[in-house]
């Protein structure tokens, strides 16, 4: 097949090597990609915002599918201007990704479908968030309803933040005030077509920037799948991947259906665990950052082909998705500074030398260059890098990952040392 994937982090990356990963050779084309992108896939002039200049591409150049990666592309609308052109797409039209664009929207969807969620109040302004404060008590959960790249959401004790946090997207919109919920969180993801739908299997993403969940939320500092601890609490992980699909996906797929806007693309569902049952924290409307890293290695069942029977409404006709026994960490490599004030321009060395440790891959977020043959990458953002490590256990992993990470070099660079350290113990 020839794929074009639109988008330019790790989770991109990942995608695409596991494209290239499968028996058939595919053509590969991406944009605008990163310096690892670049590696092991053609880059192409196309922007991911403008959907009828993707539409005119793909038509151009025979793509058989296109894969939209982030969620503001999708959000702004561009996989219908594809679809519309006949042009298999796997990312939701406008409509449907607003699952992710609006917590608003998400929760008037899950309260439709019966999707056990934390209870939620609309604040419009300063005093009706107040008496939701009231009402929900403390510790307070406030979640800016549109996208906000991450920063949206503040879990504190501390009243008068949690004030000044939504006071600072009242401006723009409404605010959530959420029930607090605690529990261990799950990401786990799911195909769609609209109709039907495939899961892929359960990952743990690590938000703060620090050791022990220290420090401000992150993107994502790290990840790890399967979660062996799911069966002590479900029997199986079978189980509890069941028991998602019958009372979240189905349900929602459902539902926008039923309202003529269908879900096509990757269904990510962020749950939490409480003691009551499961609950849906948040919904994204594409693969997630950095989970994907962790999931897609595992994955034994080719990826395209189950990216283009999304797109084309025949999931139906795709067996259960198959993953191996191996286990999988990333471990992120973030630039000084990061997330508050990231350094970037700075020079990476050692990439060949870290790739060279077995089970290890190396996933390009934010890189650029070489600027002469033979020369040295720089980091171009936050999150620079993503060292995956597949192994037979978390043990050994673990310490592949971190075997790869200490041989590459980026001047104030830092990375978290506990990625999955306790499902290895
Ligand atoms: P979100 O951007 O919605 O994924 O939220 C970011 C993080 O905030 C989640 O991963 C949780 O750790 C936390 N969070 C979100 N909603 C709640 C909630 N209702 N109760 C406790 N923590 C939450
Ligand atoms: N790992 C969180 C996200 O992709 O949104």
């Amino acid at each position: 097949m020839k794929i074009l994937v639109l988008g330019s982090g790790a989770r991109e990356h990942a995608i695409i090597l596991a494209l290239r990963s499968e028996e058939e050779a595919h053509v590969l084309l991406a944009a605008p990609g990163n310096a690892g992108i670049a590696q092991d896939a053609t880059i192409v002039e196309v922007d991911p915002f403008d959907g009828p200049a993707i539409a005119a591409f793909a038509n151009e150049h025979a793509v058989d599918l296109v894969v939209i990666g982030p969620e503001a592309p999708l959000v702004a609308g561009v996989a219908d201007a594809v679809r519309e052109r006949g042009i298999p797409v796997f990312g939701p039209g406008k409509a449907a990704a607003q699952l992710e664009g609006s917590k608003t929207f998400a929760k008037r969807i899950m309260d439709a479908a019966g999707v056990p969620t934390g209870r939620a109040v609309r604040a419009s302004s300063r005093a009706e968030a107040e008496a939701a404060f009231d009402e929900l008590g403390a510790p307070y959960v406030v979640k800016a309803d549109g996208l906000a790249a991450g920063k949206g959401v503040i879990v504190t004790d501390d009243r008068t933040a949690a004030l000044a946090h939504a006071e600072q997207y009242l401006p723009s919109g409404s605010v959530l005030v959420e029930e607090f919920l605690t529990g261990p969180e799950v990401s786990l993801f799911f195909l769609s077509d609209g109709d039907t739908v495939r899961p892929l299997s359960p990952a743990q993403d690590f938000k703060r920037a620090f050791d022990g969940d220290a420090g401000p939320n992150t993107g994502g500092m790290g990840a790890y799948s399967p979660l062996p601890w799911l069966a002590e609490q479900f029997g199986s992980a079978e189980a509890f991947v069941d028991e998602v699909t019958r009372t979240v996906a189905m349900p929602v797929v459902q539902r926008l259906d039923a309202e003529g806007t269908p879900f096509i693309g990757l269904l990510y569902a962020g749950l939490i665990l409480t003691p009551a049952g499961i609950r849906v924290i948040e919904f994204n409307a594409r693969f997630g950052d950095p989970e994907t890293q962790v999931v897609l290695p595992r994955l034994v069942t080719p990826l395209s082909a189950l990216l283009l029977a999304a797109s084309v409404g025949t999931l139906e006709d795709q067996p259960q998705p198959v993953f191996s026994d191996e286990v999988a960490v990333t471990v992120v490599l973030a630039s000084e500074g990061y997330p508050e004030a990231p350094q970037t321009g700075r020079l990476i060395e050692g990439l060949a030398e870290a790739a060279s440790v077995e089970g290890v891959r190396i996933v390009h977020a934010a890189t650029a260059g070489p600027d002469a043959p033979g020369g040295s990458l720089i980091a171009t953002g936050g999150r620079v890098l993503n060292v995956v490590a597949t192994g037979s256990d978390f043990a050994d992993a673990r310490a592949r990952a971190y075997e790869a990470i200490g041989r590459i070099s980026l001047d104030g660079s830092h990375y978290r040392r506990d990625i999955a350290a306790r499902v290895a113990e």
